[in-house]
């Protein structure tokens, strides 16, 4: 039986954290073993904002490197980077024309992310949606495994893919499939340590607000240690009175694969002062191993070119034939 396929990516700006890992990588880690598994670094989404050219290329290497160090296993899935491919901007370019501007407007992302860009908004910033449908319908996964956030702009995939099958497909043979999101459930959502109310986020001026998957334990144990909390005495899941507390319990039971049920009945009488320590505990723990092996993996250039060099090819072999199958349904001369 052909295995159903799953498609997914992760921006390459900054260090990855534990809400990226927690929240996605783990996620598809699970996945990998019953579906066929697309993973890509979206680098070309990395330039709708301002971005540092001197560490682009590394930044993309190293999520690459942090997928496999999370335990993505090359063998199976297909591991690529987004630029690597031209099939993507094409398509997107093709999308582009195509889709109403009115619909890229109201989208919430960048309503938001516009505000914070001020006079420096690009168009890319935009179409950053489009790009994002491209990226998916070029490759007929099944199912999109993304974070809550991401529900619009999988929306906006799937009106895109019905409005060409419906302009220049055919009953007998759609010419793009229609994917259904993945989204995770709120219990996988990490939030910030300093407002148990934001998600952790790459964008967050600071550093204190999140874990980078490659802080040493020293770091992880201050960031812990001065994490927000409250006044209240014992700890408990689900006050949303208590946003730092759920999350920082949510954490603990995520870093030590206990039961909710478990880490509620461990921590009930706990003060912070005896749950910190444990916290920060587990989470160095968890970490260690991903972080040697990242280690590991940073200083095997030639290794992580090889697995790049693969899922390149492997994505150009399903990318091309969907792109081809759009151009002609467009009216597009072949190159001959
Ligand atoms: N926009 C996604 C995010 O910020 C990243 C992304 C780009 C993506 N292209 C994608 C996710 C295609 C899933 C499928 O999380």
């Amino acid at each position: 039986m052909v295995r159903q396929r799953i498609l997914s990516g992760i921006q390459p700006t900054g260090n990855l954290h534990l809400g990226n890992y927690l929240g996605a990588i783990r996620n598809w880690i699970d996945l990998q073993q019953e579906y066929d598994a697309f993973l890509f670094m979206a680098d070309l989404h990395a330039i709708t904002v301002p971005h540092d050219p001197r560490r682009l290329a590394a930044d993309t290497y190293k999520v690459a490197a942090t997928y496999i160090a999370c335990g993505i296993d090359p063998a199976r899935a297909t591991i690529f980077v987004q630029s690597h491919l031209s099939a993507h901007a094409e398509l997107a370019w093709l999308f582009n024309c195509l889709t109403p501007l009115n619909w890229l407007e109201r989208m919430i992302q960048f309503k938001e992310k516009a505000v914070k860009q001020g006079e420096n908004v690009s168009i890319g910033l935009l179409d950053y949606p489009v790009l994002q449908a491209a990226d998916i319908l070029l490759y007929e996964p099944d199912l999109v495994p993304v974070g809550e956030d991401q529900k619009q702009h999988l929306e906006l995939t799937r009106d895109i893919a019905n409005r060409l099958n419906f302009q220049y497909g055919s009953q007998e043979s759609p010419l793009l499939k229609v994917p259904e999101p993945l989204i995770r459930e709120a219990g996988a959502r990490v939030m910030s340590l300093s407002d148990g109310t934001r998600k952790m986020s790459k964008s967050d001026p600071s550093e204190q607000s999140r874990i980078d998957l490659s802080d040493p334990p020293e770091v992880i144990i201050k960031k812990i240690k001065r994490a927000k909390t409250d006044q209240e005495r014992g700890l408990w899941f689900d006050d949303p009175a208590r946003p730092e507390c759920h999350n920082l319990l949510n954490l603990y039971m995520l870093l030590s694969q206990q039961s909710k049920a478990a880490v509620a009945a461990e921590c009930a009488s706990m003060g912070w002062g005896q749950f910190k320590p444990r916290l920060g505990e587990a989470m160095v723990t968890a970490l260690a191993p991903i972080q040697t092996r990242l280690a590991e993996l940073m200083g095997d250039r030639t290794y992580l070119e090889g697995i790049l060099r693969q899922g390149r090819e492997k994505a150009a072999s399903v990318a091309n034939v969907t792109l081809t199958r759009v151009k002609d349904a467009l009216g597009y001369s072949r190159p001959l």
